[in-house]
Parts: structure tokens; sequence; C-alpha cells
């Protein structure tokens, strides 16, 4: 059979892997502060480190030149950061031209003000975290936020033309008994619903290993009440779908803990301040705001080509230790997940 070479240009890891997906952190505050992602008292980055939204359009554009596909803003919360819209519109110009989908991650506290702007923008699709629908006890996980403000938000999402995912982390005797809720919540409202597997990620108040819920059991204990088909559709991310026969939804399931995903992996990250992560769980990254800065276009390209040969296989979270430190010390919000 012939083998097609990579095109020179495109973005190709030591293991074969080509990058079409990049999650690019708008910020890294978020004006939540959900327990098994951040701690209490966090502290952000200085304002002087963060790019500016134009710097953070040039990089997007840099990685669309050398073959990425998808971009997803994330945070943080990135609908926090003034300009969020406007940096989704610089971004969403290459909507059709070399982008094939501009998308979002969010806590949905924006999403009444800002959903139209985000349609404008060529926005089509975001996800949104939402671990419980019950006041107390979303106010419990976020530790501050208001339910009704986000699902005042999903539906203006709706409204406006969005298509919506939830993401739920698992969290055992925190919101396991809400699983099935959500999902037929989901159903009837056509959202899909993702569950998520806690990670290692940034110390925390709590052990995350008392909250863990593997993925596969709560699949199987579903699978006794639903019919439960797995489907082929992919989003670009991690989650692998079923769909819910007797609701007529799709749930996925993203499994760093039970199912191990990173053979397939297509994605890296950049952060708030400009630095390029290879990996969620490993340190490993180059410093692009230096490149973007001091190089221009040329020095961020031949960086992107450092970055390929440096991106790990796998993650290697385990959560089945208690009182084991994080796999990594930085949290999610500095990474954007
Ligand atoms: P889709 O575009 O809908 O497939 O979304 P996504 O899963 O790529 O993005 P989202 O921001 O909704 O992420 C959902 C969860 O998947 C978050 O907890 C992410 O941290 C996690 N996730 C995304 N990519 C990776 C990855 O490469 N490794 C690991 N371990 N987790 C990931
Ligand atoms: N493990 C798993 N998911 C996490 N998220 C944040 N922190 C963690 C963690 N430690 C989720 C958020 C959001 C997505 C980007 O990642 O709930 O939906
Ligand atoms: Fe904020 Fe998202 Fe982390 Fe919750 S999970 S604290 S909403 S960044």
């Amino acid at each position: 059979m012939m083998q097609i070479a990579p095109s020179p240009r495109s973005l190709t890891d030591s293991f074969g892997r080509r990058i079409t997906y990049l999650r690019l952190s708008v910020t890294d505050r978020c004006d939540l502060r959900c327990r098994y992602c951040m701690s209490e008292a966090m502290t952000f980055l200085p304002r002087a480190e963060v790019l500016t939204l134009e710097e953070m359009a040039a990089v997007a554009d840099a990685f669309i030149t050398r073959g990425v596909r998808k971009i997803r803003l994330t945070g943080g919360e990135p609908l926090i950061r003034r300009g969020a819209p406007d940096l989704a519109r610089m971004i969403g110009r290459h909507l059709g031209s070399g982008l094939d989908e501009l998308t979002l991650t969010t806590n949905g506290t924006q999403l009444e003000k800002q959903s139209e702007a985000l349609f404008a923008a060529g926005i089509r699709r975001i996800n949104v975290s939402l671990d419980s629908r019950d006041p107390d006890r979303f106010r419990h996980v976020t530790r501050w936020g208001d339910v009704e403000v986000v699902l005042d938000g999903i539906a203006a999402a709706k409204a406006a033309g969005l298509k919506v995912k939830i993401n739920m982390v698992a969290l055992k005797g925190l919101n396991e008994d809400e699983i099935e809720p959500m999902l037929r919540w989901c159903a009837a409202e056509g959202h899909d619903l993702t569950l998520i597997e806690t990670m290692p990620l940034g110390a925390i108040e709590e052990d995350r290993t008392d909250r863990y819920l593997p993925l596969d059991a709560v699949r199987a204990d579903l699978a006794r009440r639903y019919t439960l088909t797995p489907i082929a559709d992919r989003t670009g991310g991690p989650a692998r779908y079923d769909r819910v026969e007797e609701l007529g939804g799709r749930i996925g399931f993203i499994t760093p803990l039970t199912q191990n995903f990173c053979e397939g992996c297509n994605r890296v990250r950049v952060t708030a301040s400009g630095r390029l992560y290879l990996c969620l769980g490993h340190d490993d990254r180059v410093d692009l705001k230096a490149a973007l800065r001091s190089g221009g276009p040329e020095a961020m390209a031949a960086l992107l080509d450092d970055a390929m040969a440096i991106k790990p296989l796998r993650h290697a979270f385990r959560i089945d230790e208690r009182d084991a430190a994080p796999a990594v010390a930085r949290h999610m919000s500095v990474t954007g997940g």
C-alpha cells in the first residue's frame, strides 16, 4: 500500500501522531473554585505574563499554518477575560480556510451575555461544565457558584444556536447519584453528556482518591438500565460515545484512568502565558512567548518543530494510592484541560 507522506509543514510527533487540535487557554483565572480542580487559595499569573489577545491570535495562526484544524478556547474560565469574543472572532476568520472548528470549554457563568457573540464568531458547539443541577450541591462543588446562572447560560447558548455538550466530572459520594438524572435531562434538552474521570493535577484540599469513580463501573451500571450502543462518532477529543437507545441521546466517557487513550493523541496546549505543553500529564514544554516577542514567526515555527520531538507518549496518572502527590503540580486550570 502506498504511504502518503505527511506534508513537511504538518506537526507530527516522534511517535507519528499528527497534531491537529490546539487547546488555547485564554486565562488561568476562574470565577469558580471547583473542589476537584482548584484549591481555595489559588494564585494566578500576574497580568504582565499573560499574552495579549493579539498574541494569542498569532499563536493560533502559527498552528493553523502547520496543520491544526481544530482550536478550543479554554481556561480557567475563558469567558471572564475581557475581549474573549474578540479573540474568537479573530481566530474564527480562518474557519473554512484551514480551520474546521473553533470551540470553547466554559463553566457557563457568562453564557447568558456572550452566547450570541460566540455564535457570530463562528462557534457552533461548546462544552459546558456542570457537575450537578442541584443548587446546594452545585454551590458545594464550586464553592460559591449559582447553578441557576449556569442553567440560564446553557439555555441562552441553545437559543443562540450553539450545540451544547455537558461535561460532568464523576465524583464518588458527590454526584454519582445524579449521573442518570443528568443523562435524562441532557437527552430531553438535546445536549450530549460526557462523563470524566477525576485526574490528579495540582494540590487541592481533599484527596482525589476518595472521590474517584471509575467510569467502566459507571457505564456497566447504566447499561443495566439502558441499551448503550457504542458509536463511532468522534468529536476530536478523548471521549468515546454510546447512543442511549431509550433516550435517543449520546453519552461520552473520558477515561484517562480506566482506559488510556493517549495512543490516538492529536492535541497540544498553550497556556495563557504562552507556554506550549505537550501533554496534560507531563511538564515537557517550550516557551512560545519568548519566540513570539523576540523572534517572530520563523522562531515560532522552529520551536514548534523542537516541541514535536519532546511530546511524551502518554500520561502516567495514578489515583489508586492515597496521599500520593499529584502526577503534575500544575492545576488543570493552568493547562486548560
Ligand atoms: P470535544 O471537542 O467535545 O471532544 O472536547 P474535549 O474532550 O476535547 O474537550 P473538553 O475541554 O470538554 O475536555 C473534557 C475533558 O477531557 C477535560 O477534563 C480534559 O482535561 C480532558 N482531556 C482533553 N484532552 C485530554 C488529553 O489529551 N488527556 C487527558 N488526560 N485528558 C484530556
Ligand atoms: N480532573 C478531571 N477533570 C477536571 N476538570 C477540571 N479539573 C479536573 C480534574 N482534576 C474538568 C472541568 C472541565 C474540563 C475542562 O475539565 O470540569 O469540564
Ligand atoms: Fe473553574 Fe473549570 Fe476549574 Fe471549576 S473546573 S474551578 S469552573 S476552571
